[in-house]
């Protein structure tokens, strides 16, 4: 409903406008048009409503429902208006609420019923701005010789949507794996590598580091507790950031372990990622160093190179820095950080020409991208009209409300977790074949068990609130009731189970005779026509758990429709236009968990 709203929107400034001219007050224009319209707050009031005459009763020193009253005469004088709505009416001291005339929806579901993005629009591509349509997502990032861990597995799974949601709109989208694979702890990673497989180093891929966390873990040992192995780790370091071959090679080895299990993970979730790992901006952090010299944004501290940062301080109460270059000339994450945003800006052949950059990572990366943005910023190396967001989220913890473990008290590994949410989905699934005496084949047990379990995971992540924490909880998110995947894909398997149970044929162009009459078709159709609303706002807003909350309140429209209303049974010009709802139903919801990555059914 978009374009109605848009329209709509467009008229109502205008009459309002009128108004304001009459009332010589045209200078108030500007603060009362934001807003003007706004959805209903209840669905029985109406499509709409719109608010500004209790401000205008102000201004003009009126009563508002007098207000109101004159008000909607003028709406009424519009004949765009008067096209769009069936009524405008004085609701409460002085809210006007706004119905829209029955066939200007069933216009708009027509045309999404043929549309097959169900009325998503694309961006208008504006050549002449000269602004690209390319928007990065930097997401899942897990750092090399590390676990994986949830919090990785989070940024994954919003990042992967987010990115989904930004290419339906048309925008072109890099998809940024931005792994931790450059820093000081390969010094200690690679001593170890040469301790244990000296003669094995030349030739890469012999080597098989079997657990790699595990291999992290001894040489942090070493390296905490012997002091020669300390002394030649940070040899190393020196070693590989001056390109020797030797220890080049022995990294290379770790990251392409480490890459292997991380594929693993990505393969599994049907995850497409581009790895651009923090190694990639070396060449380009001297001069980032260099730039904010000049710019004479930089501030010596102790030693260490950094910028104090406006508005934001310590728990002491004094400014924070942001430490650019530390006290040993090394460079860090930040420094990364920045000489990334100013790649991807940048126009090619040194950088992306991006327009928007958005970073997925858990809250505690708050702070740190506030402060790389603001240098940014200082720096101007954030061009004119292009935009930075940071996406954070909250916690996974275990349904006692702490960090997520195993039973015997072990972080879990991914991979486990996974494997685990698809078994138990099996297991649901066997009881409900048993019960319901059916027949599957082994083929079909595993990938529905498969893809319920995995959709089951990642929905339970999207559909919260992304900035709380949120309670890991395996009977929760396979239930078959309530907000979660096995719910909406059930409701898509009984959509698409209504038309095979007939086998009818039809064409859903066939608009001979399209009448709606009752109150269940009619929230329906109003709610279907939400969708690019929804679409739109998380477009600005990155919050995946909208499309989600809408998405469960469709199904139990759409479940609640079919309860009341008869469909098959009816004769057959009605049964057409019922089934186009249904259609349109199954598309929606289709085309949306597609967007939350989460593959569909056709019986389950
Ligand atoms: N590797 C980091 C971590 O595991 C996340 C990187 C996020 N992206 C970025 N551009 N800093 O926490």
């Amino acid at each position: 409903m978009l374009i109605i709203f848009k329209e709509l929107t467009k008229q109502f400034e205008q009459s309002l406008l009128d108004s304001l001219e009459k009332n010589d007050k045209k200078g108030e224009f500007e603060i009362l048009r934001k807003n003007l319209i706004t959805q209903s707050s209840k669905e029985e009031f109406g499509d709409y409503q719109c608010n500004v005459c209790l401000s205008l009763s102000k201004i003009y020193k009126k009563n508002p429902r007098d207000i109101s009253n004159d008000f909607i005469n003028l709406l009424n004088k519009n004949i765009s208006i008067s096209k769009l709505c069936k009524s405008l009416e004085i609701a409460g001291p002085g809210f006007i609420n706004i119905k829209l005339k029955d066939e200007v929806l069933i216009n708009e579901i027509k045309s999404n019923i043929q549309c097959n993005r169900a009325g998503i629009p694309l961006i208008r591509k504006d050549l002449d701005s000269g602004l690209s349509n390319k928007v990065i997502v930097d997401f899942s990032s897990p750092n090399i010789a590390k676990e994986m861990h949830v919090g990785h597995l989070r940024s994954t799974i919003i990042g992967d949507s987010i990115s989904r949601i930004f290419e339906l709109r048309g925008y072109e989208v890099l998809r940024l794996n931005h792994v931790g694979d450059w820093g000081t702890q390969f010094g200690m990673l690679i001593t170890q590598l040469k301790d244990l497989y000296s003669n094995d180093l030349e030739e890469i891929g012999k080597i098989k580091i079997s657990d790699l966390v595990e291999f992290y873990k001894e040489s942090k040992k070493r390296f905490d507790n012997e002091s020669e192995f300390q002394k030649r780790s940070r040899e190393e370091v020196v070693k590989l950031q001056s390109g020797d071959i030797k220890s080049i090679n022995a990294w290379k080895l770790l990251c392409d372990q480490s890459r292997k299990e991380f594929d693993e993970i990505y393969k599994n979730l049907k995850i497409k990622i581009e790895e651009r790992g923090e190694s990639f901006y070396n060449p380009f952090l001297k001069s980032v160093i260099d730039d904010l010299n000049l710019e004479k944004i930089l501030v010596e501290d102790q030693g260490a190179k950094c910028v104090f940062l406006d508005g934001m301080t310590n728990k002491e109460g004094k400014p924070l820095p942001l430490i650019i270059q530390k006290k040993d000339g090394g460079f860090n994450y930040a420094t990364t950080d920045l000489a990334a945003i100013r790649y991807r800006f940048n126009k090619p052949p040194n950088g992306d020409d991006a327009s928007r950059i958005i970073y997925v990572t858990d809250h505690g990366q708050a702070n740190h991208f506030a402060g790389v943005f603001q240098v940014a910023k200082k720096a101007k190396w954030i061009p004119e009209n292009c935009q930075v967001d940071h996406v954070p989220f909250g916690l996974v913890q275990g349904i006692d409300g702490k960090k997520l473990k195993t039973r015997e008290g072990e972080t879990i590994r991914l991979k486990d977790l996974l494997n685990e949410a698809v078994r138990r989905a099996k297991e649901d699934l066997l009881k409900r074949l048993e019960d319901e005496d059916r027949y599957e084949t082994e083929e079909f047990i595993a990938n529905t068990s498969r893809i319920i379990g995995l959709g089951a995971v990642k929905y339970a992540d999207l559909s919260q609130n992304r900035i709380t924490n949120y309670q890991f909880s395996f009977d929760k998110m396979l239930s078959l009731n309530g907000n979660t995947a096995p719910y909406l894909l059930y409701t898509l398997v009984r959509i698409l189970g209504i038309k095979r149970k007939n086998n009818f044929v039809y064409d859903s162009k066939d608009f001979q005779y399209v009448n709606y009459e009752h109150k269940s078709e009619w929230k329906l159709i109003r709610k279907l026509l939400k969708f690019d609303e929804v679409i739109i706002s998380i477009e600005k807003d990155l919050m995946p758990n909208r499309l989600c909350n809408y998405l469960f309140e469709l199904c139990q429209t759409f479940n609640r429709f079919y309860d009341q209303v008869p469909i098959l049974k009816e004769e057959q010009n009605i049964k057409i236009s019922r089934l186009n709802l249904c259609d349109l139903t199954a598309k929606t919801l289709k085309l949306s968990l597609e967007l939350l990555g989460i593959e569909t059914l056709e019986r389950m």
